[in-house]
């Protein structure tokens, strides 16, 4: 496994990371939550991403009791605020009400003294940053959090965010964490130049787009059994991206894997990983073969000749999401 640096920041993480959305906690069992991210360890997996969200805080649980055993100063530890945790009117967004109540609840349930990456799941038009930046500069001055991020916010919010903390001598936000794979590519025109013009680094989500680029979805063949596609419960957002058009390029896709002699899963992340802004890439999994697999990218560079083939494919077609 490799590692980078955040932006310009010191700390490092692993090329692959491992997320919870959906799986540990929720869809996949404790007792198999706990297997895998303790493989995913043993890999040398640093990265663990989770939401106080994500099952309404049973991701988190997840995360934290299979995480526990090992050293804290071994792994990096991200967790995230922002969606409704409760009815209340300050049971969601960044007030520092919220962000201060939900650190505690999210140690809690994380066992730990501290977060790592304590990110903004999106961003709060209802609270001015000064409110936002002055919360997570305290909680870091109060050692509970180490560094703070964004996730999903637009180029011209985390440059406001970089000018609000600046004026107040406070910490910025050091890392955003959009969504990025070969079929959604939109953060590459002006997220990534001025998260890199800003010290930020990514940790991108969904860098398989949600298993369509695993290559197991196939044009009129049935959903695979016990996919994400195919539970009704989990398949909400991945339905959108599962369009003939996309599983046509994918088809395409797995033919250049094919010639480079790695998994269709491999293409995807190492193509990710292909930008040196991209500091991690935040994978979901259900099962231990996943993670062995998916771990491979790290390290995988992919010829620059097969690069610009692959870069003039993407450009010239159309990618749908319904
Ligand atoms: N900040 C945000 O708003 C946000 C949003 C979404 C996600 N995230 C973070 O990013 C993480 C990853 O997101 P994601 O789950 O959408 O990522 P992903 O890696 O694009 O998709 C993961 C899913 O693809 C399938 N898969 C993965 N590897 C496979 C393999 N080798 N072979 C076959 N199938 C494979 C599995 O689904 P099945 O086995 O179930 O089919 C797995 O759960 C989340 O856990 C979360 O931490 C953040």
């Amino acid at each position: 496994m490799e590692y980078r640096k955040i932006g310009k920041w010191g700390i490092r993480v692993s090329e692959i990371g491992l997320g919870s959305w959906l799986t540990y906690g929720q869809s996949v069992s404790e007792s198999e939550s706990a297997k895998q991210i303790e493989y995913a360890y043993q890999y040398g997996i640093n990265f663990f991403d989770t939401a106080n969200v994500y099952g309404l805080g049973s991701g988190e649980e997840a995360v934290g009791k299979a995480l526990h055993k090992f050293r804290r100063d071994s792994y990096v530890l991200a967790t995230k605020l922002f969606f409704p945790m409760g009815d209340g009117p300050n049971d969601r967004g960044l007030s520092r009400k919220h962000i201060f109540e939900q650190c505690e609840s999210s140690l809690r349930r994380l066992k730990t003294d501290y977060i790592d990456i304590y990110q903004c799941h999106r961003y709060d038009p209802d609270v001015p940053l000064f409110e936002i930046v002055r919360a997570m500069d305290d909680l870091a001055r109060q050692g509970k959090i180490l560094y703070w991020g964004v996730s999903e916010w637009s180029s011209k919010q985390i440059e406001a965010a970089v000018d609000t903390a600046k004026g107040m001598n406070a910490l910025p936000p050091i890392s955003n964490q959009p969504r990025y794979n070969m079929l959604q590519r939109d953060i590459e025109e002006e997220v990534i130049p001025t998260c890199k013009k800003l010290g930020l680094g990514q940790v991108v989500f969904s860098p398989l787009a949600q298993g369509v680029l695993t290559g197991k979805y196939a044009i009129d063949k049935p959903l695979p059994e016990h996919s994400r596609a195919a539970d009704n419960r989990l398949s909400g957002f991945i339905r959108q991206s599962l369009t003939r058009e996309n599983l046509l390029l994918v088809e395409e896709l797995k033919a250049i894997a094919n010639e480079l002699n790695i998994s269709m899963v491999q293409l995807a992340l190492a193509w990710c990983l292909r930008l040196p802004e991209i500091s991690s890439t935040i994978i979901g999994a259900t099962s231990i073969n996943h993670i062995e697999d998916n771990q491979k990218a790290s390290g995988l560079k992919i010829p620059r000749e097969v690069l610009d083939r692959i870069s003039d494919f993407l450009n010239n077609r159309v990618m749908s999401h319904k």
